[in-house]
C-alpha cells in the first residue's frame, strides 16, 4: 500500500512546493480528499486553508464570486504572503485576476472582445506560421536528443505572446526571463540571488520595460494589445498608467508557462501513450486530443478564494475570511464526472475538464492556449518516426504551476 493511502487525511502533502518538485501531482492523496473529505481543512501550513478537490465543489464555488473573492489573495504560499506585505513597499494595482466585480466584469471586457474565436480567426495565420517554423527547425536536425522544453515548448507561447502584446522579437527572451522569475519564485534555480524577492524585481523590470512601450502606443497605436490597454476606456476614462502595466503583467505571466507546461506535459503523456499519440496524429482527433492533454496536465494547479462572510456552503458553516484552494488537476480526475479518469484517451468525449477554470475567471486566453497546442501538436506528430524519453522530467518546485523545466527527448524524424 502507499504513503498516500495509509496516512491520516491531515498528513498528505497537497500543497509544499518541496513535494510537488519531487513527485508531481499527488493524485492519490486527491483521490483520497474527494472520497473522504472533499472540503478538508489545513491548519499547519503557514496560511491555514480548505483544500476543495470535488468538480462539482469547484464549479459551485468559482461561479459565486461576490462571496468566494480573488482580491485577498490568489494563492495559498507563506512565501507570496510575505511578498505581498513586501510590495507594500512597491504598490501596484491588481491585475485582472486579482480582481472582485465591479472592477473585474469591467476590466475583462477590454480583453474579451479580442480573445473570441472569431476575433482569434485574424491571428490564426500568424500562430500557424510561428508555430511551423518552431517544429520545422527542431525536426530539421533529422535525429537527435534536445530538452523538448527548450526548442519547442517554451520559445512558442512566448513568440505568440510577444506578438500579441507588440514587443519586438528581439526582447521575447526578456519575457522569458520574467515569467520564470515571477512564477518560480519559490524555485531556487530561477531565484538564485535573492530567493525572497526576485520574483518581485522581476515584475518591477517588466513594469519599467512596459512603461516605455505605453508611452510609445500613446502617440502611435498599433494593432497590438499594449495599444489596446492604452486606449481602452472604462466609463469614457483612460486607465491610469499602472492599471495598464498590470494587464500587460497578467498577459505575460498566465499566458507562457501555463502554455508551455500544457505542451510539454502533453508530449510526456503521448511517450507513454503510444498508442494515444497515433490518434492524435490522426486530425480527426487533434481538438479531441487536445482536450485530454489539457484534463490530463491540467498546469494551474491551485488558485486561492478568500470568503467574503460567514457562510453555509455544503451543509458546512465557514468563517469570513478562510481560504480555500481549488484543485483543478483533482477536479480533473474526478470519477464522478469523468469515465476511467486516470485513462489517457486522445478521443475522449464528453470532457467537461476545468484546466480553464470556471466561472467569471475562466481563463480568458483558453483559445489562444487551444490555437497554441493545436499548432504545435498539428505540425509535430505527423512528422515523428520515433520518439522517446532521453532523462527524466525535471520539475518545478511551485505549488502553484505544474512546471517541468526540462523534458529531455530523443526523436528521430520523417522527411518533410
Ligand atoms: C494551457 C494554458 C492555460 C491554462 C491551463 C490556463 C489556466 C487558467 C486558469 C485555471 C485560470 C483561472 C480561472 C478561474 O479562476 O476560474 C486562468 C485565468 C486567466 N488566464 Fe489562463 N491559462 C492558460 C493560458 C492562457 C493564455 C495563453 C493567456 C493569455 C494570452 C491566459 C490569460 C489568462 C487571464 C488574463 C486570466 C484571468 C482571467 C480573469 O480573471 O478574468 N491564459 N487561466
Amino acid at each position: 500500500m502507499s504513503a498516500a493511502a495509509e496516512l491520516p487525511l491531515d498528513q498528505l502533502d497537497v500543497i509544499t512546493p518541496d513535494s510537488f518538485q519531487a513527485h508531481g501531482y499527488p493524485h492519490e492523496a486527491w483521490a483520497r480528499l474527494r472520497r473522504e473529505s472533499p472540503i478538508h481543512f489545513y491548519a499547519d501550513t503557514g496560511v491555514p486553508f480548505w483544500a476543495v478537490t470535488r468538480h462539482a465543489d469547484i464549479t459551485a464555488i468559482s461561479k459565486q464570486p461576490e462571496l468566494f473573492l480573488n482580491g485577498p489573495r490568489l494563492f495559498v504560499n507563506a512565501r507570496a504572503e510575505k511578498m505581498m506585505q513586501e510590495e507594500g513597499k512597491f504598490p501596484r494595482p491588481p491585475t485582472l485576476i486579482e480582481m472582485d466585480n465591479p472592477q473585474h466584469s469591467a476590466y475583462r471586457k477590454i480583453i474579451s472582445s479580442r480573445f473570441t474565436p472569431a476575433a482569434l480567426k485574424k491571428i490564426h495565420a500568424d500562430v500557424d506560421r510561428i508555430a511551423r517554423k518552431i517544429v520545422e527547425d527542431v525536426l530539421a536536425e533529422g535525429e537527435a536528443e534536445i530538452d523538448f522544453v527548450d526548442k519547442v515548448a517554451a520559445p512558442l507561447p512566448i513568440a505568440v505572446i510577444g506578438w500579441l502584446l507588440g514587443v519586438p522579437e528581439e526582447d521575447w527572451p526578456k519575457l522569458y526571463d520574467w515569467t520564470n522569475r515571477m512564477i518560480g519564485f519559490d524555485d531556487p534555480e530561477f531565484n538564485p540571488t535573492n530567493f525572497e524577492t526576485d520574483g518581485m524585481r522581476a515584475m518591477i523590470e517588466l513594469f519599467t520595460y512596459f512603461s516605455e512601450m505605453v508611452e510609445e502606443r500613446r502617440s502611435k497605436p498599433q494593432d497590438d494589445l499594449v495599444s489596446l490597454f492604452t486606449h481602452a476606456e472604462i466609463d469614457g476614462e483612460k486607465l491610469p498608467q499602472l492599471d495598464v502595466l498590470s494587464y500587460c503583467q497578467i498577459i505575460v505571466g498566465a499566458g507562457n508557462e501555463t502554455t508551455r507546461n500544457a505542451t510539454t506535459g502533453g508530449m510526456l503523456a503521448l511517450i507513454e501513450h503510444p498508442d494515444e499519440m497515433r490518434k492524435l496524429a490522426d486530425p480527426a482527433n487533434l481538438r479531441t486530443g487536445i482536450e485530454e492533454i489539457l484534463r490530463w496536465t491540467s498546469p494551474v494547479i491551485h488558485f486561492a478564494r478568500t470568503l467574503a462572510q460567514d457562510t453555509v456552503f455544503e451543509g458546512h458553516g465557514f468563517k469570513k475570511g478562510d481560504v480555500f484552494a481549488l484543485y483543478y488537476p483533482s477536479a480533473n480526475r474526478d470519477e464522478d464526472i469523468f469515465e476511467d479518469p486516470y485513462a489517457f484517451r486522445a478521443d475522449r468525449k464528453p470532457n467537461r475538464h476545468l484546466a480553464f477554470g470556471v466561472g467569471e475567471h475562466f481563463c480568458a486566453g483558453a483559445h489562444i492556449a487551444r490555437l497554441e497546442l493545436e499548432m504545435a501538436f498539428k505540425y509535430l506528430l505527423p512528422r515523428l518516426e520515433e520518439v522517446e524519453l532521453a532523462g527524466d522530467p525535471d520539475r518545478l518546485r511551485s505549488n502553484l504551476i505544474g512546471g517541468i523545466k526540462r523534458l529531455p527527448i530523443r526523436f528521430k524524424a520523417k522527411p518533410a
